[in-house]
């Protein structure tokens, strides 16, 4: 009753404040100058053997089979890379779920890690692995680009939206308590910090990839203060981007735009707060046949860790049948990071072939080809 009465006393407070904003939040704002130049820039360096070390993590389940065939590729077509391999396997250290800091030394060194599925134990008191490698390197950023596979059908043809998601705070902030008995609040935190670093790595990725608009999805209709302040940093930031386009949309007519013609949104980089962004780009990726396709980089300020959104597979573990695609994808958003086009034009130019091919796929793309074939036929087409 003593800690309900505790709780009682601030949520009150917050509740009045929100009822007499009537409009939506205007921010003094105030430039966080060390977020006006290039946002997450790759910082690594090529070694004495004229290659850049990156961090492998190869992961659980099909992890292991996934990564051999990006490892194969990048060996036939040269990519100056040498990979590290970690192990992250988590540990509890003070009842945190902790990486063995071998790995978190291997990541913070060549600032770039490609990173394969990770199971997230079950009982056993962890927190998930992934939301623990988010924090420990804040990545701020969670980018989905999902483009349509010739060879793969799905009732749209041409999609190619990226959504850039504020992977830090927002609804997912973990701020939660009970007010009284059978009440409960759930903040949703959003900072002028977190949101502008987000923003203007919006402008400048779309800048990077040739889209010619940034559009922020937003409820600020509704959540007047906190999407209010995404959506108005927005406004403002925007003019440091002359070259690109702004504007905003509301969350729910996105969605219903988006799943109705998604072409429209092929020019445009969305940006948007935590929780939208995780239901938009698994929607985004239903577009172009799900989550085994789909490619995701998280980008930080030091450290950026590229990764396939699937799991682990363990239905398919060990037997040669996962489809390394999406891992594949998110090795060539890697690349692109690191400044290394060419190499990701090229094997990139080979999977879609192979794809488009239809000849050599794996099982869940309605082939039956095993992992290492797949594997071979991409190095063919290089
Ligand atoms: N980013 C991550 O590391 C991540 C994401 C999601 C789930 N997980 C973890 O993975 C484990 C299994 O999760 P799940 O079963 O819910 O989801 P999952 O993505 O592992 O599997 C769902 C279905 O998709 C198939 N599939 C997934 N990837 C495939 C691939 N590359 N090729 C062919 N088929 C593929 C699987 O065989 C399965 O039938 C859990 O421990 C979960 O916590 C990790």
């Amino acid at each position: 009753m003593l800690a309900g009465r505790s709780f009682a006393a601030p949520a009150r407070q917050c509740l009045r404040t929100s009822v007499r904003s009537q409009q939506i939040y205007r921010p003094a704002f105030v430039s966080q100058s060390r977020y006006n130049s290039q946002v997450a820039k790759f910082k690594g360096q090529k070694g004495s053997d004229g290659k850049y070390t990156v961090t492998l993590i190869e992961g659980d389940g099909i992890g292991p089979e996934i990564a051999q065939s990006v490892k194969d590729i990048y060996s036939a077509a040269n990519v100056p890379i040498k990979w590290e391999s970690v192990d992250v396997t988590p540990t509890l250290k003070d009842g945190k779920t902790v990486i063995p800091d071998e790995a978190i030394d291997s990541v913070r060194r060549n600032y770039v890690a490609l990173k394969g599925p990770l199971a997230t134990p079950v009982g056993k008191g962890h927190v998930s692995l992934n939301l623990t490698l988010r924090r420990t390197f804040n990545l701020f950023a969670n980018v989905r680009p999902c483009k349509s596979i010739q060879g793969y059908k799905t009732p749209y043809d041409n999609v190619d939206t990226v959504l850039i998601r504020e992977n830090t705070e927002g609804e997912y902030s973990g701020i939660e308590h009970v007010v009284v008995d059978g009440v409960v609040q759930s903040i949703k935190l959003i900072t002028r910090e977190a949101s502008e670093r987000v923003l203007r790595f919006a402008f400048q990725y779309a800048q990077s990839v040739g889209k010619p608009k940034v559009r922020v999805v937003h409820k600020a209709t509704i959540m007047k203060m906190s999407d209010g302040l995404f959506l108005n940093l927005g406004r403002e930031i925007a003019k440091d981007y002359p070259d690109v386009e702004f504007d905003a949309e509301l969350l729910d007519n996105a969605c219903l735009k988006v799943v109705t013609d998604p072409t429209p949104y092929n020019d445009k980089v969305l940006v948007m707060p935590n929780l939208y962004g995780d239901i938009l780009s698994d929607m985004c990726a239903g577009l172009i046949g799900g989550l085994g396709l789909t490619p995701s980089g998280n980008i930080g300020d030091e450290c950026s860790i590229f990764e396939a959104v699937h799991g682990s597979a363990p239905d398919i573990a060990g037997k040669g049948l996962a489809n390394p695609t999406a891992l594949l994808l998110s090795s060539i958003m890697m690349l692109q990071h690191m400044g290394l086009h060419e190499h990701a034009n090229k094997i990139q130019a080979a999977i879609f072939k192979t794809l488009a091919e239809g000849k050599t796929i794996t099982g869940d793309l309605g082939g039956k080809s095993k992992t290492h074939e797949y594997a071979g036929a991409v190095i063919k087409n290089l």
